[in-house]
């Protein structure tokens, strides 16, 4: 759904000190041009963006969430912190797509603190993406009320998903095509979803059963998604002991 050029999109940036944030400033005292629609939160380095600070971002009403590090080779730490950014990009961008949420709202790009001009242009070209894809949710046909339980379900499931990044996928490659490729390989994907892709759907199923009991046709309803999909799902969690039947023996429960 395309919101169009009135829609002012709300956008989180979490930037490093000593490159994009000091690229922030100098676009400022420069009088660049810009959207003030950016809210900036300083960090000393960009490897130091959490997933779950990506993920409360959205859930607390960002349309868009930009990190904003040193070029590949400039990072002023010895760990690289700016290559491990990228794995936590393509991961949190995977598990975006796996929700329903286009992937793009995240964005994660380069700016040295002598370039206020294309901090910039960074800022100006993400809001117009953003105009054009509309609201977090709505530009994606989901209500609020199923992105936040979404989004919630994501967030839960992230101390897994960085078990499963450190233990299955770290990798340390020297340009962006190489994490492009690897993140976007039939093998990755396949490991992403064996590993997280069910418990993403066990995930969304506990925050929905764990406000109320629900039918099957409920959770089907809610999670949009057929009721055979869920039931396999249910039958899962049943067998695991993370579900039961409720008393009237029709709706699920959290057991
Ligand atoms: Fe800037 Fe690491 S210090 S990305």
């Amino acid at each position: 759904m395309a919101a169009g050029r009135d829609f002012k999109p709300k956008l989180v940036g979490f930037l490093c000190n000593w490159c994009c944030y000091a690229g922030a400033d100098l676009a400022g005292v420069s009088r660049f041009q810009y959207p003030d629609n950016i809210r900036i939160i300083r960090l000393m380095c960009s490897g130091r963006v959490d997933p779950e600070f990506v993920i409360r971002a959205f859930a607390r009403g960002a349309d868009g969430v930009f990190i904003g590090g040193c070029w590949l080779g400039e990072c002023h730490y010895v760990t690289e912190g700016n290559y491990d950014a990228m794995s936590m990009m393509h991961l949190c961008r995977w598990l975006l797509e796996k929700v329903g949420i286009e992937p793009q709202r995240l964005r994660l790009e380069w700016v040295s603190a002598s370039e206020g001009i294309r901090f910039s242009e960074v800022v100006a070209d993400f809001t117009r993406q953003l105009q054009a894809w509309g609201p977090l949710g709505r530009g994606e046909g989901i209500d609020a009320e199923i992105l936040a339980l979404r989004l919630e379900a994501v967030r839960r499931l992230l101390p897994f998903v960085k078990l499963v990044e450190r233990e299955r996928l770290r990798v340390r490659f020297r340009t962006e095509q190489e994490y492009q490729e690897y993140f976007h390989s039939a093998e990755t994907r396949r490991l992403l979803e064996e590993l997280v892709a069910e418990r993403l759907q066990l995930s969304q199923l506990a925050v929905l059963l764990e406000r109320q009991p629900r039918t099957l046709a409920e959770l089907a309803g809610q999670l949009r998604q057929s009721p055979a999909q869920v039931s396999r799902h249910l039958n899962l969690s049943l067998q695991q002991g993370l579900v039961k039947y409720d008393e009237d023996g029709h709706r699920y429960a959290l057991a």
